[in-house]
């Protein structure tokens, strides 16, 4: 087991109509607040007039069409204007992880005297940011219970994704019932997502019986709760479910003393969507069963036995290459079953620019140093083994 020093300083707020504390919350922190959020789901459900009604008495500002993969430019910098010209005493993030990430970054950027890239790509280190409160409406990210962000440069085809203790959310608001109306497209890319939050974690050198029961649990969470989404895009408890399970994704709880391992899942996908602005979850899941056959080798099966047994139920009495190929089948099967288009090509993305993101990967995500280390070559492979 290894060294770690852990804190979350985020306060989990959960369940059914926890969103009336609202006010009593956001009182805390000073009466101007940044609203920040996307391309409108959050007045389809209702939410934002929720939202406004209960913060009647507080001076609100507005910063919306948030996307996916969100922005730097336009979104972040002009957070970080309305910030600074108006002296915002908190953000309240309002939505799925892109409208919570794009405020992190502009909760430090707004602190911050140069151009708030460098935070994001660790030319500097943020010493201060404004509060950030979130009402999170997607099950996914686990953003609104970690430290990272991830952010989009169009011009430069960077996704960054980057890790600052001040990025961690103060409050998080979660309840399950904002999430019965997230597309069938998006819990599946959701589930999958939190999937690869604990695969990154699983797939290490040293674990412990507690981590591996814990992400074993979760990844199996995931799997029946995504169907009984999809089933019932209003099934309470599955919904409830698949939402914790999300939030835990990437805290580091679930692998506490655990070895490092690269996140090499992510250091792939981020180029995929920084490139052709795909949906990160579905990325995610088309080259997670190509990676897993791409670093499979005599010093990596164990631990595909030990996720094919006791994730999937798989006989542990057979050879274990066969059992190693029947979990990666089942991993690929189980994205189907939920409707993931699962090759690069079904998601707009072909053979033209491999070399060019296999580069990009290899140079700024040090894959070289993964639990299964990968060259650029080997970087290369695993896309075209997704087409
Ligand atoms: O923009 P709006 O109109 O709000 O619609 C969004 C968006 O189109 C919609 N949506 C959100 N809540 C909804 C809803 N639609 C109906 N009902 C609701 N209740 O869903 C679409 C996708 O939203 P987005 O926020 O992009 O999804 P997600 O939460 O999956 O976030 C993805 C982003 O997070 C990053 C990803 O790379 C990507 O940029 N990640 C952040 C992480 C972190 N901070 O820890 C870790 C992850 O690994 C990930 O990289
Ligand atoms: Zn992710």
């Amino acid at each position: 087991m290894q060294n770690f020093d852990y804190q979350t300083p985020t306060r989990l707020i959960f369940g059914k109509g926890v969103v009336e504390k609202l006010p009593e919350v956001m009182g805390q922190f000073g009466k101007k607040i940044l609203l920040t959020y996307g391309g409108g789901s959050i007045k389809k459900i209702g939410l934002y007039d929720k939202v406004k009604e209960l913060l009647k008495d507080f001076e609100i500002y507005e910063l919306s069409d948030i996307q996916p993969n969100p922005k730097y430019d336009p979104s972040v910098l002009d957070g970080v204007k309305i910030c600074k010209e108006n002296n915002i005493d908190v953000i309240l993030a309002v939505g799925g992880g892109s409208v919570l990430d794009c405020s992190k970054a502009i909760a430090t950027g707004a602190k911050y005297d140069g151009d708030p890239w460098d935070l994001i790509s660790y030319k500097a280190f943020a010493t201060d940011s404004i509060p950030i409160v979130d009402i999170i409406t997607l099950a996914a990210t686990g953003s609104e219970y970690d430290s990272g962000g991830v952010i989009s440069r169009t011009e430069t085809n960077d996704k960054i994704g980057y890790i600052d203790p001040h990025n961690f959310p103060l409050v998080s608001f979660l309840d399950p019932t904002y999430t019965f109306t997230v597309s069938k497209k998006q819990t599946a890319a959701g589930c999958a997502d939190a999937m690869n939050h604990i695969m990154e974690q699983y797939f290490c050198e040293d674990s412990t019986i507690l981590n591996d029961g814990f992400m074993e649990a979760g990844l199996k969470s995931l799997m029946v709760n995504a169907k009984k989404c999809l089933e019932n895009p209003e099934d309470y408890t599955a919904r409830a479910e698949m939402m914790l399970t999300c939030t835990y994704g990437c805290n580091g709880i679930y692998s506490l003393g655990n070895s490092q391992t690269g996140w090499p899942l992510h250091g792939m996908e981020h180029a995929l969507s920084a490139y052709y602005d795909i949906t990160h979850g579905e990325g995610l899941a088309i080259i997670t069963p190509r990676w897993m056959e791409h670093v499979l080798s005599e010093k990596t099966v164990d631990r595909f036995v030990k996720y094919g047994v006791n994730v999937f139920g798989i006989d542990a009495n057979q050879d274990k290459f066969e059992i190693a190929k029947k979990a990666i089948q089942a991993t690929y099967d189980f994205f189907v079953s939920v409707g993931i288009p699962m090759n690069l090509k079904a998601v707009g993305i072909d053979e033209s620019r491999i070399d060019e993101m296999a580069h990009h990967v290899a140079v700024n995500e040090g894959l070289d140093k993964a639990w299964a280390p990968l060259t650029e070559k080997d970087i290369a492979d695993i896309f075209r083994a997704s087409l």
